[in-house]
């Protein structure tokens, strides 16, 4: 992906680099078009040493070629980040009196807005109008997260973090479809079942499917709560997320959020098994054994009151694989089954199939969670729809 970078006057503009960084790791190309404000928070020097490219600072620049022009035939997509009041405004009306400004006017292809300002100029109506005029346009983006402020004040204001503004441009740059307004509900990470206070049963899950498909939502414009047990990767810090450890906890958060979703994707790995007791104080004995009863269904006791809601399993099987998942989508009446094997496990990569109820299957190869986050959704939306013309 060739990814043309803006960046303008903000104080979030050092976090910049870091994307610049981030992507040219993952394979992309990037270049760079400060804005004479952004060169007051970040050096040209330092884009170009990151970016290992030109930098792009003015318009009149005595060099070959019409800059606005040559760039925006380079690139495949456009990122303004962060986007000041000023570019939003200036991207609104048509004004092209800069190097950046003139580019967006040019630019054909997908242009992503990350947006960082203080929440008094974010709320401002004016500032609001020209994302609702931009967003008509089909321009995309990324909204600022709620928290602490340079100026010191808390609201909605914040430039997202980088890792879902990396997610954000994947999913405008793959021409991600919009999701319809529906809440999903995502469960991910392990479970933990108490021997005694210091030691559990637990599993390998790392939570990396779950937190892919809480990103995949968020970015494509859904409503998203997370439920999540113990994990091993990054949390999206966007999305509202409930934490838990034991199967307990998880049905209890299961139970006060189920009604609130349209969609429930249960990629939790919950403990199959659970001590029959709980020792109340740290066991000393010289050897132990630990007796295992079969822990609670929590998908069969949530789809008991399924009323119309979309509900997607996960299986994990490494014999028979096939008639176990299909017995799955049938026993617990699932909407779709993703069945995948432990080699999946904290791995970033992914051989999965997805189970439909009416019969056949989609079968991928090897594939990132991001990307498997994404057919994910794409089938969901297709079962909703379906369920919606019967
Ligand atoms: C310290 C400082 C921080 C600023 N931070 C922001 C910001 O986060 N967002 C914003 O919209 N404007 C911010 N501004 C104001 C812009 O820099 C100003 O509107 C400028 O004209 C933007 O130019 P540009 O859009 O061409 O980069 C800040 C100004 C200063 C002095």
């Amino acid at each position: 992906m060739k990814v043309l970078l803006g960046i303008c006057g903000s104080i979030a503009a050092y976090k910049s680099l870091e994307i610049a960084r981030l992507l040219q790791k993952k394979g992309s190309e990037v270049r760079m078009i400060l804005t004479k404000s952004a060169q007051s928070f970040v050096t040209p020097l330092t884009c170009q040493t990151l970016s290992n490219n030109e930098v792009y600072l003015d318009q009149f620049a005595l060099t070959k070629g019409m800059k606005h022009l040559t760039l925006a035939e380079w690139a495949d997509i456009l990122v303004v980040a962060p986007a000041t009041a000023n570019i939003i405004g200036k991207a609104a009306s048509g004004i092209g009196d800069d190097l950046l400004s003139t580019t967006l006017l040019s630019f054909p292809k997908s242009i992503l807005f990350v947006p960082a300002m203080d929440v008094g100029m974010w709320e401002n109506s004016i500032v609001q109008e020209n994302v609702t005029a931009l967003k008509e346009h089909g321009y995309h983006f990324l909204q600022p997260s709620v928290g602490a402020l340079a100026s010191g004040r808390v609201g909605r204001g914040r430039f997202p973090s980088v890792s879902i503004i990396l997610s954000k441009i994947n999913s405008v740059f793959e021409k991600r479809s919009v999701l319809p307004d529906k809440n999903f509900l995502v469960t991910g990470g392990r479970t933990e079942e108490d021997i005694d206070p210091a030691r559990v049963v637990t599993n390998r899950s790392s939570g990396m499917m779950a937190a892919e498909l809480v990103r995949a939502i968020f970015c494509r414009g859904g409503n998203v709560k997370g439920i999540f047990g113990e994990v091993t990767c990054p949390l999206p810090e966007e999305a509202e997320i409930r934490r838990v450890r034991t199967s307990g906890e998880m049905l209890a958060a299961l139970r006060d959020n189920f009604a609130w979703c349209d969609c429930l994707l249960m990629a939790a790995a919950v403990g199959d098994y659970r001590p029959k007791k709980t020792a109340g104080s740290k066991i000393h004995n010289k050897a132990l054994t630990v007796n295992l009863e079969k822990n609670v269904d929590l998908l069969a006791q949530v789809t008991k009151r399924k009323a119309g809601k979309t509900v997607v399993g996960f299986s994990l099987e490494d014999k028979n694989q096939l008639s176990r998942a299909r017995d799955k989508l049938k026993s617990k009446k699932l909407d779709l089954v993703v069945l995948n094997s432990p080699a999946a496990i904290g791995q970033t990569q992914i051989k999965a199939s997805i189970l439909r109820p009416q019969g056949g299957s989609t079968k991928s190869e090897m594939q990132t969670k991001w990307h498997l986050a994404n057919c994910i959704l794409d089938e969901c939306m297709r079962q909703m729809s379906d369920r919606k013309r019967k």
